[in-house]
């Protein structure tokens, strides 16, 4: 019961602080987008390409195998199944996820700078996956499984 009074009261505050001289949309937008901008700058800093030749498979099949998991874990539910960029999570919130099946998709076979996207991300709501808990292994690993995923496309 306490609990609930305590968590009424600061909804009270919140909508009271953004009703009263709080930011507007913009500036959030602006304070996000600064924010994002600014986790690319840390990722750049950290990443490493030559770290990629460290990284060794058993197989191509093994590579891939890994791959399924880190895009059903980590990937899926923004772009999709298929790489359509259709996942459930990035449709409710609306985000624009590029489709990895258009003929021309640019990154395709460039696993240099597919790898590399992945590590830092994009401003447009792409996670900085080489700061978020995915390594150099497992972002090789969901490189191959994209490669797969375009193959039979191209
Ligand atoms: C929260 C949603 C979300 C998740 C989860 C996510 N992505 Fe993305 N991804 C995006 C968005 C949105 C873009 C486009 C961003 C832009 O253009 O600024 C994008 C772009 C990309 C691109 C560049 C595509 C292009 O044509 O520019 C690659 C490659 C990519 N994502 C791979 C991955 C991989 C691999 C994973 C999982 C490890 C992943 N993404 C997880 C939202 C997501």
């Amino acid at each position: 019961m306490r609990g609930i009074l305590v968590l009424a009261l600061s909804y009270l505050v919140l909508i009271a602080s953004a009703g009263c001289g709080g930011e507007s949309d913009a500036e959030r937008e602006a304070r996000m987008a600064a924010a994002r901008a600014d986790s690319i700058r840390m990722a750049e800093e950290a990443y490493d390409a030559m770290v990629f030749d460290t990284v060794s498979w058993e197989s191509d099949n093994a590579r891939v195998q890994r791959g399924a998991i880190v895009w059903q874990a980590s990937c899926e539910k923004c772009h999709g199944a298929e790489g359509r960029g259709d996942g459930e999570y990035a449709m409710q919130l609306g985000l624009e996820v590029p489709s990895f099946l258009e003929p021309d998709w640019t990154y395709a076979f460039e696993v240099d700078s597919l790898r590399h996207r992945i590590f830092v991300g994009l401003e447009g709501d792409m996670p900085n996956w080489g700061l978020h808990g995915l390594g150099y292994r497992n972002i090789d690993a969901a490189a191959g499984y994209i490669g797969l995923l375009v193959a039979p496309q191209q």
